[in-house]
């Protein structure tokens, strides 16, 4: 594959930042009926935080902000983002849960060359759906990612969405030790089981925080886990929560339930209504309090609950004609050949094959090849004791059922597999291209669990 080499030598000081602080700053020009010129001009740098109090730490952070600054743009507009990379190695971006064109999809080798430090590269696409997405590299993810370099990518409803207020909520862990540095992103014998955990929640980078929240509204909360690892099982005791939609993708609003289980990469988006001033309610993973929700007085009138979102332009696959395909998600462990020195150890696969992301031939060897504009159906069985959140690049897929819990059919990006659970999904291969399909256990991906499928 060739590459017309779109980044050019910016230099440390090159490019002019029109706009921006010191660590970058939002930077909006609203032109959005164009491809030309750019909405945000994003610089990845590092930068130094107190994520332990008392204690440095220097995070790689996106415009200034780790996680990311919060990038939005309108359905139905271009997004133009010029990326500059002030980071020591060379990065992507890529664009997770978004449907565009394979050149923009970020993927090192397959879809563009890494953007070296100095570097910039000119993202720009049009975005179809609206809802809640993130952004973050396809190069050395389980530092990068781990490091801080994740952001949220709202793409508001073209018509509005009938809620007045609205808050984005991006839950990480850091892999810190007690005086605020790193330790290892991914450790082998954790990458062969459930992935290795950070060990320090936050909530828009700040351990444990309280965020107010107007009393009496109905509040719109993007909820985005960007964690390496960790299945977050979301509640809200005491809360009147509604599901609005999963993974961008409206669904008919129904309750939250007691926890819903929101693996790496999945968002959800929720009403909640705000109590009475005065009142703090808890946002919880499990029994762990990851921040607290208080409320204010609002000089408003109470709100109520919105209709359900509008749905995104998404085609429906036709099941009766769909041809079916298996994924099996394995274990490897017995397979792996430890070739020495440097070498990534393969601890998963997917049909038999292992992802090597040393490799930079893998992606010439599709898993799967699918026919432009068909119809298909996805069983995807995984035949491990640790769960998976599968997830597609380029395309939405619909899940249809599973062999252990109750599905209501819904489209989504990222489908989080049980252990020993066979789910059934489908899709229509509307986008051509070569899709990256891995799981978003970073270290999972990283020692084996990813795959390419190609669509022509
Ligand atoms: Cu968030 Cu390859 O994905
Ligand atoms: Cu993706
Ligand atoms: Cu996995």
């Amino acid at each position: 594959m060739s590459f017309t080499r779109r980044q050019i030598l910016a230099g440390l000081a090159g490019v002019a930042v029109v706009g921006l602080g010191a660590g970058g700053a939002r930077y909006w020009l609203g032109r959005p009926a164009d491809s030309a010129g750019h909405d945000y001009e994003l610089i990845a740098a590092p930068m130094q935080v107190e994520l332990v109090p008392g204690h440095a730490t220097e995070v790689w952070a996106y415009g200034g902000q780790a996680p990311g600054l919060e990038l939005r743009a309108r359905q139905g507009d271009w997004l133009r983002v010029r990326f500059i990379n002030h980071l020591p190695q060379p990065t992507t971006i890529h664009w997770h849960g978004i449907r565009l064109p394979l050149e923009m999809d970020g993927v090192p080798y397959l879809s563009q060359l890494p953007v070296l430090p100095g570097e910039y590269f000119d993202y720009r696409f049009r975005v179809e759906d609206a809802g809640t997405f993130w952004y973050h590299p396809h190069t050395s993810s389980a530092e990068q990612l781990g490091r801080g370099l994740v952001g949220p990518l709202i793409i508001e409803e073209r018509e509005g969405s009938g809620f007045r207020h609205e808050r984005t909520l991006n839950l990480k862990h850091w892999h810190l030790d007690r005086e605020g540095a790193f330790s290892d992103f991914s450790v082998p014998r954790e990458a062969a089981r459930g992935g290795t955990p950070g060990v320090l929640s936050s909530l828009n980078g700040v351990h444990a925080p309280t965020l107010e929240l107007p009393a009496g509204q109905v509040v719109r909360l993007r909820i985005l886990n960007l964690d390496n690892t960790l299945t977050y099982r979301l509640n809200l005791p005491d809360a009147e929560v509604r599901i609005y939609a999963l993974d961008g993708h409206p669904i008919q609003p129904r309750p939250l339930g007691k926890e819903y289980w929101l693996g790496p990469g999945m968002r959800i988006d929720v009403g909640l209504r705000v109590p009475e001033a005065g009142r703090e309610l808890a946002l919880r993973n499990g029994p762990l309090r990851l921040g607290t929700l208080r409320s204010v007085v609002a000089g408003e009138a109470p709100g109520d609950w919105p209709a359900a979102l509008p749905a995104n332009p998404v085609a429906e696959p036709d099941l009766a004609r769909a041809q079916k395909l298996r994924f099996n998600f394995e274990w490897a462990g017995a397979l792996s050949a430890d070739t020495g020195e440097g070498a990534v150890p393969t601890f998963w696969q997917i049909n038999g094959q292992a992802w090597d992301i040393n490799d930079k031939t893998c992606v010439e060897r599709p898993i799967a090849t699918l026919h432009k504009n068909g119809h298909y159906i996805f069983e995807l069985r995984n035949v491990s004791q640790y769960q998976h959140p599968i997830h597609l690049h380029g395309l939405v897929f619909k899940v249809l059922s599973s062999n252990r819990k109750r599905i209501e059919p819904y489209f989504t990006d990222t489908y989080l597999l049980g252990r020993n659970e066979t789910a059934q999904v489908a899709l229509v291969a509307d986008n051509p291209g070569v899709w990256m399909f891995h799981c978003h256990v970073i270290d999972h991906m990283e020692t084996g669990l990813m795959a390419a499928i190609e669509v022509v």
